[in-house]
Parts: C-alpha cells; structure tokens; sequence
C-alpha cells in the first residue's frame, strides 16, 4: 500500500460491483475516482482525491480556443497474487512534462505524477478487472484553463487522473495502407508530444482509410513522403531476415514507452536491433526477397498489434500468419507476463503498489 499524500475524499458507495466484467467497453465506464491538481499563480496545489465527476468549465477557457491539452496512457495490473502494479510509471512521468514544455505548460512533478497515480489505483484496486489481459486504463492529462481570448501561453492548468476498466484487448491482426497524402507529424512539429491535437489531426486519413476497406494508416514523412514514422496510435516494427529494425526517433515520432521496453528486451535476449531511417522502398525489396517476417505496432493499450496485409500504391504486400511468427508474439507474452508477475521484472519496470 501506498502512504496517502494526498487528502482524499471517498465515494460514498462504490460502483465497482455493478460492473459486467465480461463485457467491458472500451473507454466508457470509469472509476470511483479521480485525481485533480490545479496550476495557478505559478504552483501547483496540494493536488486531491475526490469523487469522479463532472468539471464545469468558462466558455473562453483558452484550452477549448488555442488546445493547450496534453495526456497519458497508462494501465495497472494485478500481479498473480493480487497486488496491484504499474508498468514504468516514472516514464510516462516524464513524457507528459516533455509534451509540456513543448506546449508551454506547466510541468508536473515527476514523483508527484507517480505518488497520484499510485495512491488512485491504490483506493480503486477492486476496479482492476480479474481477467488475465485485462487492466485499469488510466489517463493522466492537463489542460489550460485560463478564461481569456488571445493567443498565449495560459497561466493556469487542471491536472487529472482517472481511471477506467478496460477487458482483454484481443487484437486482431491488421490491415495498413500507407498514407502519402496527409501527414501525422514533421520533425519540428507537435509529433513527439502527446498532443490532444495531434489525435483531432489523424481522424480524417483515418477515416479516408476505412473508407477504403483498412484499419489504420502507415504515416510517411521526409520531403518524398517516403519515410516510415508510425502506424495509428502505435510505433513500428519490422523484422527482416531476422533483424529487428523500427524508425529513429527524429522529433516527428511519438517515444513510446513500449517501443523503449521492447527495443531493451530484444537486445536483452540477443536480437539485433537497429533503430533508423526506414524507407517503404526497402519494405518492398524485402517483401519481394521473402524476407519481411514480421511487422507489428507497438502500443500500451493492445501491446502488440499484428500486421496482416499492407497496401503500397497498387502493391499489395500480405505478412506470414501470426502462427509464424516469433518476435511480437514473444514480446506480448513478456509484457502480459510483467503485468502478472509471471516474467521477472529484471528490468526493474514494475511498481507494487
Ligand atoms: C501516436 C502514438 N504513437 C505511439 C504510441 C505508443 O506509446 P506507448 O508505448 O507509450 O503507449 C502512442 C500511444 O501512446 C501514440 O499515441
């Protein structure tokens, strides 16, 4: 258990035992509750646990008119002998106060970010679904609230936890195309920060995308849109002829913890791999070689997400059945078996809480 730091004001009565855990939806049910700290006169409050409920909110609050609004996505577990768990909590610490400084907000403490969500899902752990593949999605986030027109930097920021179940994401595997039109990021942009715009920015490719019969996008840069940076909302990875290769981080690219995790456990296990500029044309040739064993996307919410087919201009390229596959498969496995506790964390990721 965590020390509370934290006042904390308790739900009368949970809600907890009205949730259907074999039917889960994604995103729509939520905890008892919620973290809020606000940022005013250059601090942060003291920071508190309430109820989850409703914000108000001035209709010239400058985060609906200018989209000073940045977030988190993270998941708790429950190890196998019931102790709540995090997964490298400090990391997503730490990259919410990149997409700050980026934004010109206020950053948050790191520890204070870890202690939060520690001592939320602390006092929710009955909300942690029991099935295996299951968790406690949680969306730390800020957001300006200065009530004003114009176009600056606000002075003042809600920061807010909440948390929701979410049931066993079983991905199916996926088919891309690959988006030469409209572009998620360039290096110098938004693309590195977890921007709430940067999501409003990739709906429309998104859905242009389903309209054509595919699940999600390959986004391109470079001055030819021929460079490889993300699939959706995941990082990239191929495995070619045995080697691991996924884009560079070149400021256009989001630093997915799970990509850092992954890239640590494959070097761990012996594995080549190479973090670097990635062109489409090189996908073809080793498509065409028979040598593009793998690709995947690389995210908290599904872990791994298979490709299956990948459409470039009129070439349609279809990827060995999962079943044959040995990379993504293994690193699911290692990152369900953290959340479990049935790998050992020899990394050191996991936080008990
Ligand atoms: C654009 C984008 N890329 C990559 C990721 C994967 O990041 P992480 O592994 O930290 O969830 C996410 C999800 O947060 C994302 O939104």
């Amino acid at each position: 258990m965590v020390d509370s730091t934290f006042r904390t004001e308790k739900v009368q009565q949970s809600r907890v035992k009205d949730v259907d855990w074999d039917n889960l939806p994604f995103g729509k049910i939520f905890s008892d509750h919620m973290f809020v700290s606000d940022y005013k006169d250059g601090k942060w409050s003291d920071g508190e646990i309430i109820p989850f409920g409703h914000f108000t909110i001035h209709p010239a609050s400058m985060v609906l008119h200018y989209g000073q609004a940045i977030f988190e996505g993270m998941k708790a577990s429950k190890l196998e002998d019931g102790t709540p768990a995090l997964l490298s909590p400090i990391e997503h610490a730490k990259r919410l106060n990149a997409s700050a400084r980026r934004l010109m907000m206020a950053e948050f403490p790191e520890d204070r970010f870890v202690e939060a969500v520690s001592q939320l899902v602390s006092l929710d752990r009955d909300w942690i679904p029991p099935a295996e593949g299951s968790a406690l999605y949680l969306r730390p986030y800020m957001f300006s609230t200065d009530e004003f027109i114009g176009v600056r930097p606000s002075e003042s920021y809600r920061f807010c936890i909440f948390t929701a179940p979410v049931g066993p994401y079983y991905a199916k595997p996926v088919r891309l195309v690959v988006e030469q039109n409209y572009v998620r990021a360039v290096p110098g942009g938004t693309g590195e920060a977890k921007a709430a715009g940067n999501y409003a920015a990739s709906l429309r490719p998104a859905f242009e995308a389903n309209q054509k019969g595919f699940d999600q996008v390959v986004w391109m840069g470079g001055p030819d849109m021929t460079e490889i940076q993300e699939v959706g909302t995941m990082n990239i990875f191929f495995v070619i002829d045995g080697e691991v290769i996924t884009p560079a981080t070149d400021g256009a690219i989001l630093k997915g913890i799970t990509r850092k995790n992954f890239i640590t456990i494959l070097r761990d296990q012996g594995y080549k791999v190479t973090e670097r500029k990635i062109l489409i044309d090189e996908i073809v040739e080793a498509y065409d070689a028979g040598k593009l064993e793998e690709m995947f996307g690389a995210g908290t919410a599904a872990v791994v997400s298979h490709v299956a087919e990948l459409q470039y201009k009129d070439k349609l390229m279809v990827l060995p059945d999962v079943a044959e596959r040995k990379v993504g498969p293994m690193l699911k496995k290692y990152i369900d078996g953290l959340r479990t506790g049935r790998v050992e964390d020899k990394f050191g990721w996991i936080v008990k809480l």
